[in-house]
């Protein structure tokens, strides 16, 4: 209850900054974020990061009275770190969680990590979470390319060209060394907010044209768990979201299917999976919902902040949504909400997000 009035509150925050911030800089449409046209960032190295911290001093001196008592310090937000990992921690060490928790550190975690050895940082990539800015902002320090906005889209995430190795390339002693030192970090949000952007993503939008997602995947999952099938409304339909709910639920009969999809099950795996977050020490795990104050927050503690700064987060886009998610949800089935949640439960309880009660019930 308490992290998600906290998240609440924070988001309530950034809207008013974002509020006085859009009247300046032009209006950006929120589809466009983490999207093919994320480019149009406007990150300008040697800048600093916007906003965030403000040091206690400088409050009151602040001429803009709206943003400073909005920013929390680099102390309190320490803090709110801190407790985050305080909590990671005892989760990892409950025994009930265990299967959902522990993961080894496979070449596929390995895979999902970037290394940016110019500045000692690896980041776990977690789709859907605005990976795609944080990308940016590695490759830009890797020395590639001068600054975010140079970045041709299509290479972000062309991991041959664009100057930003994974981890998985580099020899057991170069790994072994660079987990033990660099600053980690990844970003996380609501579970079930995840589950239907990636939804809607992959299957309703699918705005960088990966066209096997609703032709190959898309009928693989309806056709095992669409229930009132009706003859010729596969074809038309598409994937609706509770297929998708019943395929990610079924923790056993989906593995032949998951072998089936390879690499792009990257999008609704469980956060824990991709980043085997109780078997590395990160450093920092930063919570979308509140990116503005995370992000300042990171490039702090990795000590960049002077280097490059996080792309302009459009209004309203990093906040938890209830109606979204009770939309999504409305008219399924209780059976396929609670086998979905017993599924990404480690997520929820990791990350310290709200058991979805009103779904559940
Ligand atoms: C372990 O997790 C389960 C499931 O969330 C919870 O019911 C239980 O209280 C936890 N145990 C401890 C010791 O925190
Ligand atoms: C954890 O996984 C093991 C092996 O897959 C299984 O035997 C066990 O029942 C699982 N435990 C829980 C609590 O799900
Ligand atoms: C929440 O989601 C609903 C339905 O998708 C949308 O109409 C509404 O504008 C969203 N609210 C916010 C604050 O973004």
């Amino acid at each position: 209850m308490r992290h998600r009035w906290l998240f609440l509150g924070a988001c309530g925050w950034v809207l008013l900054i974002l509020g006085f911030v859009t009247k300046i800089i032009s209006h950006r449409a929120v589809d466009e974020y983490d999207g093919r046209h994320g480019g149009q960032s406007s990150t300008v190295p040697g800048r600093t990061a916007r906003k965030f911290p403000l040091p206690t001093a400088e409050k009151t001196v602040s001429l803009q009275p709206d943003q400073s008592s909005a920013a929390p310090t680099m102390d309190e937000w320490d803090s709110v770190v801190e407790r985050r990992l305080q909590l990671l921690s005892t989760v990892c060490k409950n025994s009930t969680l265990r299967n959902l928790t522990h993961i080894p550190i496979s070449k596929f975690v390995l895979d999902r990590i970037f290394v940016c050895d110019k500045h000692n940082i690896l980041f776990c990539q977690t789709p859907k979470v605005g990976n795609t800015q944080w990308k940016k902002v590695l490759i830009t320090l890797n020395g590639a390319f001068s600054g975010v906005e140079e970045i041709p889209e299509n290479l972000v995430h062309d991991h041959e060209k664009n100057g930003l190795p994974r981890l998985s390339s580099l020899t057991p002693q170069e790994i072994t060394h660079r987990l033990r030192s660099y600053f980690k970090f990844f970003i996380v949000r609501d579970p079930f907010e995840r589950l239907i952007s990636a939804f809607s993503d992959k299957f309703v939008k699918n705005p960088r044209f990966e066209p096997w997602y609703r032709h190959d995947i898309a009928p693989a999952i309806i056709r095992k768990y669409r229930r009132r099938q009706r003859d010729g409304e596969r074809a038309a339909s598409g994937l609706h979201f509770e297929d998708f709910v019943r395929y990610l639920g079924d923790v056993e009969g989906r593995r032949r299917l998951d072998r089936q999809f390879g690499g792009h099950i990257i999008h609704w795996m469980t956060y824990a999976e991709l980043c085997a977050p109780c078997d590395i020490p990160y450093d920092v795990i930063g919570h979308h919902e509140t990116l503005e104050q995370d992000a300042g927050y990171i490039l702090k503690r990795a000590g960049i902040e002077h280097l490059v700064s996080y792309p302009d987060i459009p209004p309203g886009i990093t906040c938890y949504n209830k109606s979204k998610i009770e939309h999504y949800f409305s008219g399924m089935s209780k059976r396929d909400i609670r086998r979905l949640y017993a599924r990404f439960q480690g997520d929820f309880d990791l990350f310290g997000y709200q058991k979805p009660y009103f779904l559940l019930n």
